[in-house]
């Protein structure tokens, strides 16, 4: 873990450990849950997604609270083969700042239109980046970052976790379950369960939700 950053992961999850709908937008949180995502992404400098969020949900991954006028966390997406076009939401940088992070063998024709939308394009080596590789992209282009948020889904949540690159792991457990053809909120097999031993710290229960806050102690990830 690079010094001096703090990667929080959030996700609303069903009873039976689902987040979403491929192709999509599944609708798991009420009002208060989103006032809890809003309150906790005006709170970060950047917002990281996978691509198949951006295709599923098409959010703007903005902090949309009340009379709140503060600071856009920069929002960015890992989309490796460029999947998502520069019409999704996200890449409206008249809102907010966005960075998209691909390979540096995806279409160069589809990167400059990204460019020309004024997203920052950042190209890594290979098809599948480590979260070490994403969040050095980051902090390279905007030293200033300091707490991150991973957003999701779960491809890019699972890289997080194999890589001991979460410093702390929020649940928010929805009443409603969503069945076996969803996506599961680790879909990439967790290589090494046993390393991943969560200190809990805080569950309420919060307007619909159970809320669970792990730590993840630093002893025990990315060691
Ligand atoms: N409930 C919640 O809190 C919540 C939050 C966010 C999303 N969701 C849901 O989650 C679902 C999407 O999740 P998902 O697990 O299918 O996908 P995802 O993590 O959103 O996106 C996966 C894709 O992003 C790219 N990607 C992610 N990590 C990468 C890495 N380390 N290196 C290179 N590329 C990477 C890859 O694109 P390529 O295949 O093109 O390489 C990968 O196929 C949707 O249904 C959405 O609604 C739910």
């Amino acid at each position: 873990m690079p010094k001096g950053v703090n990667v929080i992961s959030y996700t609303t999850l069903s009873l039976d450990g689902r987040i979403g709908n491929l192709g999509k937008r599944t609708t798991l949180s009420k009002d208060c849950d989103l006032r809890r995502l809003h309150a906790l992404r005006a709170s970060v400098d950047a917002i990281i997604v996978g691509a198949n969020t951006v295709l599923s949900d098409n959010p703007l991954l903005t902090a949309r609270l009340p009379n709140y006028s503060g600071k856009q966390p920069i929002r960015v997406v890992v989309d490796s083969r460029l999947r998502t076009s520069p019409l999704y939401r996200v890449y409206d940088t008249s809102i907010a700042p966005s960075m998209l992070i691909t390979s540096i063998n995806s279409d160069r024709f589809m990167k400059d239109e990204f460019v020309k939308r004024g997203v920052e394009v950042v190209e890594i080596m290979g098809e599948e980046f480590s979260a070490e590789e994403i969040v050095n992209a980051v902090k390279e282009r905007h030293p200033e970052v300091k707490k991150i948020l991973i957003e999701g889904g779960g491809v890019l949540l699972s890289t997080f976790i194999n890589d001991g690159f979460i410093d702390e792991l929020i649940v928010a457990l929805a009443p409603i379950m969503l069945g076996e053809s969803c996506v599961s909120i680790f879909p990439k097999n967790i290589t090494e369960p046993l390393k991943l031993r969560l200190v809990n710290v805080n569950i309420c229960i919060c307007g619909q939700e159970v809320v669970l806050k792990y730590r993840v102690p630093p002893s025990v990830m990315g060691s």
